[in-house]
């Protein structure tokens, strides 16, 4: 285990990232987290994220000096370095100037652990205000840049390693291999934590939990949900039962597909319940225009029908949950990075259904993980490798009132646009895209004949965290045969847009 101390950074996630790519096992921690406790977990090694304070300031997140004299290996990164250097008797400073984005790295020291397998000069990822202007007692300096004298120092002997820059950022060159050199080479670790052993080792500890229990599932036919019920059908086949709501609000066929995959013609063994509430949900929405309202009435929905379901099954001993761990961590359970954004799956735990206990199988995977394991698991790769769609559905992606023939149109766009995403070779890099229906209608002309229909807007993100994004550039060749075929195939739409807005200032949803 190698434990990740949060200081707010913003590329925490993507410390704890990079080191389990190194096939070490690692978990996020708040830099509130007692000593006591570290010392508990036994770490190999401990990581100090970045930060936006100023490690001098008197209120400003620190840790006590007895971390450091632990015998423990300990990476402080930007932050974290500058708070391992104050704090052990160095000094930081305010630069004159921010250094942001790319710098030259020169590694002056020979043979430093760190930099093993480094070339002497390569690129980094720099983002400071603030630089380490004196080392602590016992430290040497490895690396420097232009505007950066301690790009990086160390002591050798305690096992100390701070970096200015940052190594778990791609722009960082050879920023994975100072990450594997720290945890493997200088803490020890073996590298041996694998999907494969991940997967036997919960289907055994879902084997002793539920011994002979009843476990209920609600089943979005979302890449976490779906792995989560299969990873429990591996475990306790049909002791497990799955709800799957269709409201009406899936993309084209995906019902259907869902039932395929799950269903009494799929390929595991669980009992598949599949509620069509269509109907329903479209009654509940009729004439409500306004994005939060439909939100909410679609949450609550969700949590009337699942209520119904679990009814009629009666008592169950345990509910499971697609948690995973960016979920632990925004919920501001994990790390430091506060509350991002409150938990907007639909509708939160259904309170009312008779169960013991919960079972969060993915609660401590990233979501790329957790594609790794739908494929040891044997999950259809298109489900593996769809793309986060949200809890309300097409509902978000209609701007205005939803009605079945709206629906049917933004389906029908939505199907056209992916499958020429995907004919284009563009699917797994672009990091979500989709077809809404804006609530526009326009004058246009075809086959000789006035057209007054519905405009279609185009959406594509490029995104690490969903928390900011950028519209990805299609080829033009692209969206042109797109807007041809949604113009040609899917009555009702006479235009097609491409939004362009990055998120901020938009969102990547529309409403
Ligand atoms: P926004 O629109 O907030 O979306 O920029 C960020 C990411 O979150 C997804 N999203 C949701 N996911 N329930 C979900 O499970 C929701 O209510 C919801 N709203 C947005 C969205 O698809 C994008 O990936």
């Amino acid at each position: 285990l190698v434990i990740v101390l949060d200081f707010g950074g913003q590329y925490n996630q993507l410390v704890a990232r990079r080191v389990r790519e190194c096939n070490v096992y690692c978990e996020i921690y708040s830099y509130k987290t007692d000593l006591e406790k570290i010392k508990e977990m036994n770490p190999k090694g401990i990581i100090l994220t970045g930060g936006p304070n100023s490690c001098y300031e008197a209120d400003s997140p620190t840790y006590s000096k007895e971390l450091f004299e632990l015998g423990i290996p300990v990476l402080g990164l930007c932050y974290g370095a500058q708070l391992m250097q104050h704090v052990l008797g160095g000094k930081v400073e305010r630069a004159d100037v921010r250094e942001y984005g790319k710098s030259h790295l020169i590694v002056s020291k020979e043979n430093s652990a760190l930099f093993e397998g480094v070339p002497q000069e390569s690129t980094c990822w720099m983002s400071h205000f603030d630089y380490i202007s004196e080392i602590a007692d016992g430290f040497e300096i490895s690396s420097y840049t232009k505007d950066c004298p301690v790009a990086s120092c160390e002591n050798v002997e305690k096992k100390l390693y701070a970096i200015q820059f940052h190594p778990e950022v791609l722009h960082t060159e050879y920023g994975k291999n100072m990450l594997s050199n720290f945890v493997m080479n200088v803490c020890g670790c073996a590298g041996d934590w694998r999907m494969d052993s991940f997967v036997e080792e919960q289907i055994k500890a879902i084997r002793e939990k539920v011994g002979d229990g009843k476990v209920l599932c609600a089943l979005s036919g979302g890449v976490d949900s779906s792995v989560a019920a299969v990873l429990l059908s591996k475990a306790i086949g049909n002791q497990l039962t799955c709800v799957f709501v269709d409201h009406g609000l899936l993309r084209k066929n995906e019902g259907d597909e869902v039932e395929a995959v799950f269903g009494p013609e799929g390929h595991y063994e669980l009992n598949f319940i599949r509620v069509n509430a269509q109907e329903r949900y479209y009654e509940k929405l009729k004439g409500v225009t306004e994005p939060e309202a439909k939100r909410k009435i679609i949450g609550e929905e969700f949590i009337r029908v699942f209520e119904e379901e679990a009814k009629k099954i009666g008592a169950v001993d345990f509910l499971v949950q697609g948690t995973i761990y960016p979920d632990v961590v925004e919920s501001g359970l994990g790390g430091e990075s506060a509350v991002i954004k409150s938990h907007h799956n639909v509708g939160g735990l259904p309170d009312y259904v008779d169960f013991r206990e919960i079972i969060e199988p993915l609660r401590d995977l990233f979501k790329d993980e957790v594609r790794k394991v739908g494929l040891e698991l044997g999950i259809p790769e298109y489900l593996v490798f769809r793309q986060p769609f949200p809890g309300p559905g097409l509902g978000i992606r209609i701007i205005g009132e939803v009605t079945a023939e709206k629906v049917r149109i933004v389906q029908d766009a939505d199907a056209i646009y992916r499958e020429e995403i995907a004919n284009a070779g563009l699917d797994r890099s672009i990091g979500q895209y989709f077809a809404a229906l804006t609530n526009m209608r326009s004058v246009g002309v075809m086959g000789d004949e006035r057209t007054y229909d519905y405009a279609i807007a185009l959406r594509a993100v490029n995104t690490i965290d969903f928390m900011t994004a950028e519209a990805a550039q299609i080829p033009y060749e692209v969206l042109n045969k797109v807007m041809s075929r949604i113009i040609n195939e899917v009555r009702g739409v006479n235009r097609v847009f491409y939004d362009i807005t990055s998120k901020p200032p938009g969102t990547i949803e529309f409403e």
